[in-house]
């Protein structure tokens, strides 16, 4: 007998920021587990050329162009995936940047307003505007892709460890509003994870050291290492998960 437990079939999925890294790993996950998925990023060319390739491998996708920094955009990006299918079972909030560094109390005002409305404000209007087609759904699932830098900040990153701190209560505060809708809601705290937006870091080879000398796995993360957890949180098999938030850093934070 083929085991369900991690079938996604026909569930309908939304994931922000999924031209590549993370987000990419994960919409490839439930896509062969079934899911008919969303690709979501600001670049409309890159999520067609990966809609493509997912077609190829029989896997059903649609490609729509969103930056989560805009609340129009966010709302339209709902509108679109309801048309398109009709309703919506599951959200994964990964978009995120980290376009501003150095101390907290120097940051410009600007680029932290720039900052919230991308890592917090976004995943609060997703999950807004998607809350009553996950509510009709009886099996709704929020996933926000927080890190461990929400539990533990480094130097230099105080805007970017404030807004996923705040993306962790939002989880908490969300799960407990929206048990009652069978909503479950969680966050998934990664560590380092070799993409694009640590690259600088993993190229240089003492930062690298220095983060392989903290976690008590020599294990050099990959995008998948977080992507077979987002299936887990959005699978049946998931289902006593809700308010959880859950560090995959190879031990880095202990
Ligand atoms: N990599 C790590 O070590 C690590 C650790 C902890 C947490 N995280 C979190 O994991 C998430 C994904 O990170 P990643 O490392 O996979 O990053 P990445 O490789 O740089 O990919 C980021 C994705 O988000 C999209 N994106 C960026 N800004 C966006 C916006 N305003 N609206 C919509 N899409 C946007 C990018 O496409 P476009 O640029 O084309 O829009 C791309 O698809 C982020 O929330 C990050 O904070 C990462």
């Amino acid at each position: 007998m083929k085991n369900t437990a991690f079938s996604l079939k026909n569930k309908v999925a939304i994931i922000t920021g999924s031209s590549k890294g993370i987000g990419e790993a994960i919409a490839r996950y439930y896509a062969e587990a079934g899911a008919k998925v969303i690709l979501s990023s600001r670049k409309q060319s890159d999520l067609d050329s990966l809609a493509a390739a997912y077609a190829e491998k029989g896997w059903e996708a649609t490609a729509i162009a969103c930056n989560t920094g805009k609340e129009e955009d966010v709302k339209q990006l709902v509108t679109q995936t309801v048309a398109k299918y009709g309703g919506i079972d599951i959200i994964v909030n990964n978009a995120g940047t980290n376009i501003l560094q150095g101390d907290l109390i120097e940051a410009d005002m600007g680029a932290f307003d720039k900052m919230m409305d991308i890592n917090l404000k976004g995943p609060l209007w997703l999950s807004k505007y998607a809350h009553p087609y996950l509510k009709k759904s009886g099996k709704g699932v929020i996933i926000h892709i927080s890190s461990i830098e929400g539990i533990m900040p480094s130097e230099g990153l105080g805007v970017y460890s404030l807004g996923k701190a705040a993306l962790i209560m939002m989880t908490k505060v969300m799960a407990k509003e929206m048990g009652k809708d069978h909503i479950r809601v969680n966050a998934i705290c990664p560590g380092y994870i070799q993409t694009k937006l640590t690259e600088s870091i993993m190229q240089d080879p003492e930062e690298k050291a220095k983060i392989m000398q903290k976690q008590t796995l020599a294990h050099e993360a990959k995008p998948e290492d977080i992507a077979g957890l987002a299936l887990l949180l959005a699978a049946d098999t998931g289902a006593f998960f809700s308010g959880s938030i859950i560090r995959a850093d190879g031990g880095f934070t202990l």
